[in-house]
């Protein structure tokens, strides 16, 4: 639910594209305007108790949700997310939860905010996707699409979700490299030309320890705190 629904184009490209091609996901932007039955079109008008800027109403908004969740199946339960900076910060477990749900519903708010009693009435999530603030929940929104979809089955080829495995690990990706072997006077790290699978596996998992204690410090401290480590003092993964 958005007011700039062409915003939402810039999904329909590369991995979410492709799944959406291939109907894994769909989104569907609709736009709130559209259920603003008024001489204008008008979603917005002045906040009661004064001060700047306009809020959107209530009531475009209730309509556009209602006219989303009766086009749904009724037997499906409808989470409705409303993209705030007043919401639980977005993490990867909420991302692989909010996966699980066969539907939902994000609205996105401009302006000022949306008039409190409407939110009442159909939010059932507030999601924030960092401590700064936004022009609007059109951005979140597509953040939140993008990484949910990750979970979804079939979005990532297998190559893909590969490469997820280090961060849900709790730890920062290690340092990978391509072609060409020397690329401004910079050689590869020799373990990664020696072809000993376990070996580059040990130093890959080692080189995630070192950056994530230098580069997520409070991401490693959870990580030393959940895992154990062996008699040679190295982690049991
Ligand atoms: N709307 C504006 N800022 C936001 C944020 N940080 N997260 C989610 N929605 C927002």
């Amino acid at each position: 639910m958005t007011l700039f629904p062409e915003m939402f184009d810039a999904i329909k490209q590369s991995i979410l594209g492709r799944a959406i091609k291939n109907n894994i996901i769909s989104v569907d932007a609709i736009n709130i305007r559209d259920f603003a039955f008024n001489k204008h079109n008008k979603v917005d008008d002045y906040t009661y108790g004064g001060g700047a800027g306009m809020l959107m109403q209530a009531e475009p908004v209730y309509l556009c949700h209602k006219a989303i969740t009766d086009s749904i199946d009724s037997s499906k339960k409808i989470r409705t997310v409303y993209l705030t900076p007043q919401g639980r910060v977005l993490n990867q477990e909420i991302a692989k939860e909010l996966a699980n749900e066969e539907e939902l519903i994000l609205l996105c708010g401009h302006y000022e905010g949306i008039d409190e009693r409407v939110l009442n009435e159909v939010v059932t999530d507030y999601i924030s996707i960092g401590d700064y603030v936004l022009t609007g929940g059109e951005l979140p929104a597509m953040v939140l699409i993008d990484t949910v979809s990750r979970f979804v089955d079939g979005v990532l080829s297998n190559d893909e979700s590969a490469m997820t495995e280090s961060f849900s690990e709790g730890l920062l990706e290690y340092p990978q490299y391509s072609r060409p072997y020397e690329w401004h006077g910079k050689k590869v790290p020799d373990i990664l030309m020696s072809g000993h699978h376990e070996n580059v596996e040990k130093w890959r998992f080692e080189q995630s320890l070192i950056r994530t204690e230098e580069r997520r410090p409070d991401l490693y401290k959870k990580f030393v705190e959940t895992h154990e480590k062996d008699k040679k003092g190295r982690f049991i993964r």
